[in-house]
């Protein structure tokens, strides 16, 4: 028995913001946020929220798989910025779809999100609870970055994307590794509401995301060819044996370096991040539903996700198409 991925999804706000765009905002330009990062521009919401682009991402996925919002069992939705604490996004989304028989739930493994909440899903199903599920990663970021914080700003963008899964005889999803460090937790965060009722009141700190650029950076281009090494070799595979590496897409000079330590041509990376930035959790599934309806993943494929982000929070998944 294995789990099978059986249909993709995505969903981006309507608005493009250029590099030249935000140059317009911040002391920046295109040049230096291509060089640095391979972005050259993002969606980024003028009214979509992280519940209207995880459904339509969802719908997407479903229509994709051929099955009915009725059919799902289980609908988790990966989100750092949710539009409300309650209710969770995933039962907003179940509203919208129309999916009565599914268990709904949130959670929040920031830029790894989507990767840990396939992991959950699928030993939901590998234990007998649920025969399929629905997995979206959905963010809406502009709503938390600091729009004049130039080292932050420009990375960042807003989309969802969704995979359905299904308990399968064929092989499919062949195992994940998962890691936490809470030690490093400061070098990316973003406050939420501070402490305050009748008896304490803390001074007030920004709700807007703060990181520490060359400790992230470090921590993935070390991290994250290690953890795929590790899923794979539990697995008896080696790198050469990936077909596609579809990575968290935080910047192009961090996906170059861990091809380079695992010792794999680029080529096997694809991106996107030049015209859709970091969406945190909405990266991996966007970019798989993108090669997916591009035709590039064919059946027999072994392929390789991989996401990293806040907490710190980073892991690796194997999986045949
Ligand atoms: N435009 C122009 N200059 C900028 C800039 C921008 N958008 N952002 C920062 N700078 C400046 C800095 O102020 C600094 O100037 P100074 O030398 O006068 O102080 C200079 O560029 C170098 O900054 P530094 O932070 O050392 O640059 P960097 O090469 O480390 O690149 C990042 C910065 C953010 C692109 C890079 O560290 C990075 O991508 N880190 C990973 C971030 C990430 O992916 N986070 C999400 C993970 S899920």
């Amino acid at each position: 028995m294995s789990v099978k991925i059986i249909g993709t999804g995505s969903a981006l706000p309507q608005k493009i913001v250029t590099n030249d765009d935000l140059a317009q905002m911040v002391e920046t330009s295109d040049e230096w946020i291509r060089e640095r990062t391979g972005i050259g521009s993002r969606h980024i919401s003028t009214g979509e929220t992280v519940v209207s682009l995880a459904a339509e991402a969802c719908e997407r996925a479903l229509e994709n798989a051929g099955k009915n919002p009725a059919d799902v069992q289980l609908l988790l939705v990966a989100t750092a910025a949710p539009e409300t604490g309650i209710p969770c996004a995933a039962c907003q989304v179940q509203s919208i779809l129309g999916a009565g028989s599914a268990v709904a739930f949130d959670l929040n493994a920031a830029c790894a999100g989507f990767l840990f909440a396939l992991h959950t899903a699928c030993a939901y199903i590998e234990a007998g609870i649920y025969e399929n599920a629905l997995i979206a990663g959905g963010e809406v970021l502009s709503k938390i970055v600091d729009w004049t914080d130039r080292s932050t700003c420009v990375l960042f963008g807003d989309g969802a994307g969704a995979v359905l899964v299904q308990r399968s005889e064929q092989p499919g999803i062949l195992g994940f590794v998962q890691h936490s460090d809470g030690t490093k937790g400061e070098v990316l965060q973003c406050h939420s509401r501070q402490l305050s009722n009748p008896y304490i009141s803390l001074p007030f700190d920004s709700h807007f995301v703060k990181m520490d650029g060359r400790e992230v950076f470090a921590f993935a281009v070390r991290q994250v060819p290690a953890c795929i090494r590790e899923v794979l070799e539990r697995n008896s595979l080696s790198p050469a044996d990936v077909d596609l590496y579809v990575l968290h897409q935080a910047n192009r000079r961090i996906v170059e370096g861990i091809a380079r330590r695992l010792s794999v041509e680029e080529d096997r990376f694809p991106m996107n991040l030049d015209r859709v930035g970091n969406m945190s959790s909405a990266a991996i599934p966007v970019l798989l539903d993108e090669l997916n309806r591009e035709g590039r993943l064919r059946q027999g494929m072994t392929l390789v996700l991989s996401g990293f982000g806040a907490g710190l929070t980073y892991g690796a998944c194997v999986l045949r198409w």
